[in-house]
């Protein structure tokens, strides 16, 4: 299925397994989820076709579309056709009853993560539900070695980069009146963060 020519993450093909398990507890009932930063679209395809009773909605900036549409066109029960959204832009009027983003905070300006937790909760239904995967740092500490030496690339490549820390996330998701349900560890010193 794969070629040089199709994106493609191995990280994206570990760990959707141990993100469907936490999907599976905070996703039970049939709605709409609007997955932020999607990449690849390898979270999308098989996601989706895992969850069915989902409306799986996948975004990204323009330039990944294509790679999303292969990857769905690949999937047995497809999401639906990946929509263009930069989160500085004007988003889908939702509301959706799930908003899931992998990978994304540590990647957008921490001032960006606080406005994709800002439009996100204005979109998300009131009993809905934001997930966030990704590595976390708790009061200011790197929780491994490897998050440290990730943190100097990301740095490297650019200085807006960098893990978040747990606390500070859950201050901008308060803002909007949303409280961290549930702090999922998961494999390579990731994350799920539920808050609703
Ligand atoms: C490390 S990749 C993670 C991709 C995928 N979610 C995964 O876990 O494999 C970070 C993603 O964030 C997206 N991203 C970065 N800035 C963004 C923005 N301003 N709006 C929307 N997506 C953005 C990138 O396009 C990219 O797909």
């Amino acid at each position: 299925m794969t070629s040089p020519e199709v994106p493609f993450s191995q990280a994206a093909e570990n760990n959707k397994g141990p993100i469907l398990q936490v999907l599976q507890q905070h996703c039970q009932a049939p709605g709409t989820l609007l997955e932020i930063g999607a990449g690849t679209g390898q979270h999308a395809a098989w996601l989706s076709a895992q969850l069915p009773h989902l409306q799986w909605q996948p975004s990204d900036v323009a330039e990944n579309l294509p790679a999303i549409r292969h990857w769905l066109s690949q999937s047995p029960n497809p999401a639906k056709a990946p929509l263009a959204l930069d989160v500085t832009d004007q988003w889908p009027s939702g509301p959706f009853d799930y908003l899931f983003t992998a990978n994304t905070f540590h990647i957008m300006a921490q001032s960006l993560v606080a406005h994709c937790i800002a439009e996100g909760c204005q979109r998300l239904s009131p009993k809905g539900v934001f997930m966030v995967y990704g590595p976390f740092n708790y009061d200011g500490q790197f929780t491994s070695d490897s998050n440290r030496q990730f943190e100097g690339w990301l740095k490297a490549t650019d200085a807006q980069r960098g893990i978040r820390d747990k606390e500070w996330v859950e201050q901008e998701f308060a803002r909007h009146g949303r409280q961290c349900l549930t702090d999922h560890a998961m494999p390579a010193n990731n994350r799920v963060l539920v808050f609703g």
